[in-house]
């Protein structure tokens, strides 16, 4: 199969789809590999390196898309590449189809297949190519609020560790899926001291059981949080109601109780935010204070590492990536069920029930297209 990486046009997006290795791996089993100019440079990925590893680079966005019979990337097409795209052409990338209608229908125009990141799913209903990204932002969370606690970026001036002799900060994370497991591994590693909220008891018990002494658990209900934003120092927004928007479980009168340069670092902002007083910031203005209280609400954290994010997501694509060369989207989907919620769009039909509901267009089941 012809496989194409563009170079990523979304504004300050410096992660590249797929690594010299990826590159290698691909061309080895008799694929051929184009990458346009510089498409790794922001990931630290030079055109040589792609070289060789087998691919061959192309100048220009316009002639990745029209060589390829599968292009790979990592965010959403965006208006310019709209019209570069070929029917039948598959796409691999994140998509997110239902925040975003004009998408969606130059999607369908397109005849294009489009295989969404964001919903393949494991049969435990798991998200393997959202994971990576959680992980990254969980651990960045720690770092970006351990450095908005100094003093100069009005924070409270406290470490997270301590020192002997002083006492650690206090860092409470809402929610321990995947963001608030990371996140509280990297807080405890620092020596601070670390409670994670949850409603699921069996996830609290499997934390329990594995974080180390300086983290414990709590269930979150309005009661509790109320009396441990007093105290904390940083406070991690980590929660996810799948398909719904992230509930306000820290509202805004709860910040005249939190202590002045206390921490809020709410990496839920994408779907919303837990934190009322939550609105999406970039890198470049990453936060805001109300009430003495920061505000770090970036809502694409992993952007700011795109060495260790195309790594983190091209661990995860490969893999399908590979099956999806070696055998084309149909046999790879029926061979492999975890990419068959990912299908959102082929042939100008909507696969994916949520995507048509969200716009009221019409759906088509998948299985239409997966029969032989
Ligand atoms: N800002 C970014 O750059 C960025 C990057 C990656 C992920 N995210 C977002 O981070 C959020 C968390 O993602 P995740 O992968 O950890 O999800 P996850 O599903 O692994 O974990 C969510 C956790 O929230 C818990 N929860 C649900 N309701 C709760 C409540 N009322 N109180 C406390 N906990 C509750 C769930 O039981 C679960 O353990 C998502 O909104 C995701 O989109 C943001």
């Amino acid at each position: 199969m012809i496989i194409g990486t563009p170079k990523e046009i979304k504004n300050n997006e410096n992660r590249v789809a797929l690594t010299p290795a990826g590159a290698k791996e691909l061309v080895k089993r008799g694929h051929q590999v184009f990458v346009q100019h510089t498409a790794g440079i922001g990931s630290g990925f030079s055109d040589e390196e792609y070289v060789s590893a087998g691919a061959t680079i192309l100048p220009t966005i316009e002639e990745v898309y029209a060589i390829a019979d599968m292009i790979i990337k990592v965010k959403e097409p965006i208006e310019p590449e709209y019209k570069l795209i070929k029917e039948k052409q598959l796409l691999f990338t994140y998509f997110h189809f239902a925040s975003y209608e004009p998408l969606t229908k130059a999607m369908v125009e397109s005849k294009a297949v489009c295989l969404a990141y964001e919903t393949v799913e494991k049969t435990d209903k798991s998200l393997p190519l959202l994971i990576p990204m959680s992980e990254v932002a969980g651990r960045m969370a720690i770092q970006k609020g351990a450095n908005y606690l100094e003093k100069p970026l009005k924070g409270r001036g406290i470490l997270l560790g301590g020192v002997p002799g002083v006492l650690p900060a206090k860092v409470l994370i809402l929610g321990g899926g995947i963001v608030g497991t990371q996140a509280a591994w990297m807080a405890a590693g620092l020596g601070a001291d670390v409670t994670i909220m949850d409603v699921s008891l069996a996830r609290m018990r499997y934390l329990a059981d594995v974080m180390p002494a300086n983290v414990k658990t709590m269930m979150s209900n309005e009661y509790n949080i109320r009396e441990m934003v007093k105290h904390s120092d940083l406070i991690v927004g980590a929660v996810l109601i799948p398909g719904a928007k992230a509930p306000h479980l820290i509202t805004r009168d709860m910040l005249k109780i939190m202590k002045p340069g206390t921490v809020l670092v709410d990496v839920a902002v994408d779907q919303g935010g837990c934190i009322e007083t939550c609105k999406p910031t970039t890198h470049e203005n990453p936060t805001y204070i109300i009430d003495d209280v920061v505000h770090y609400c970036v809502a694409n954290m992993p952007g700011a590492v795109p060495y260790t994010s195309t790594l983190a997501l091209t661990n995860a694509t490969l893999p399908y990536a590979i099956q999806l060369a070696d055998k084309g989207w149909k046999k790879a989907a029926q061979q492999n069920n975890d990419l068959i919620p990912g299908l959102n769009v082929i042939n100008g039909d909507i696969v994916y029930k949520a995507v048509a509901e969200a716009f009221n267009m019409d759906y088509v089941p998948v299985e239409k297209y997966l029969a032989d």
